[in-house]
């Protein structure tokens, strides 16, 4: 029997990473799952059950309880969300709890694409094939900018500001923080268009499938 294809793609804030992984999901026929969704859900629940997101051990026993329906919840793309899914990212009791969940999805047969922050480095680290995907700030804002603003008045500038503090914490939490593995491809998604990023995505994939 084949062991499960799996396949981890890091990366910041609207880089391109979610729908390169769903896509490549839909090439290798399999199956997807979105991690930064689960964070946003901690995130969403404790704020609406008054849970303080800064308390590290109320938020991980929440993230215990997350149901699968839990990803389906209004508002999991708002900013807000966002805000607040890198603030309960950061607890160790959080990242805990969704650890073997994120595994049990990835190893099912016949595998899966995860995407988010730390896929390469902690969550799968033997995964079949990784990348990392990244672009400018200012061309991710831009991005994010073009997809907020069809719900809401929000200006470019915040969501700028946004995705540099939501990286800055990312990057800099003791645990599991967001960092490119060691054996990662890189693509840098700054001067693509999303089908020239995914075809290239692939194109990195199959190489690593290959070798
Ligand atoms: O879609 P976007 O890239 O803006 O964010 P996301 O992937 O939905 O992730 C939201 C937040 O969850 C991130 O800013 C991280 O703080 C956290 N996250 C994480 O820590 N580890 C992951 N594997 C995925 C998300």
């Amino acid at each position: 029997m084949t062991s499960p294809l799996t396949i981890a793609i890091d990366g910041p804030a609207a880089s391109g990473k979610g729908t390169i992984a769903r896509r490549v999901a839909e090439k290798y026929a399999l199956r997807h799952l979105d991690t930064g969704l689960l964070y946003r859900a901690v995130a969403v629940l404790c704020a609406s059950e008054g849970i303080p997101l800064a308390d590290a051990q109320a938020a991980g026993e929440r993230a215990v309880r997350l149901d699968p329906a839990d990803l389906k919840g209004e508002g999991l793309r708002s900013a807000a969300a966002g805000r607040g899914a890198s603030v309960v990212a950061a607890h160790p009791p959080v990242r805990a709890a969704l650890l073997d969940w994120q595994r049990a999805f990835a190893t099912l047969p016949p595998g899966a694409v995860l995407d988010g922050r730390d896929i390469g480095t902690v969550v799968l680290p033997t995964a079949h094939a990784k990348l990392f995907v990244t672009a400018d700030p200012d061309v991710r804002a831009a991005r994010r900018w073009r997809e907020l603003s069809k719900d809401h008045d929000i200006a470019y500038r915040t969501v700028l500001q946004d995705i540099e503090e939501r990286d800055a914490r990312d990057a800099a939490r003791p645990d599991a923080p967001m960092r490119q593995a060691d054996d990662a491809a890189l693509l840098d998604t700054t001067n693509m268009t999303i089908d020239g990023a995914i075809t290239e995505a692939i194109r990195l994939i199959d190489a690593r499938l290959c070798t």
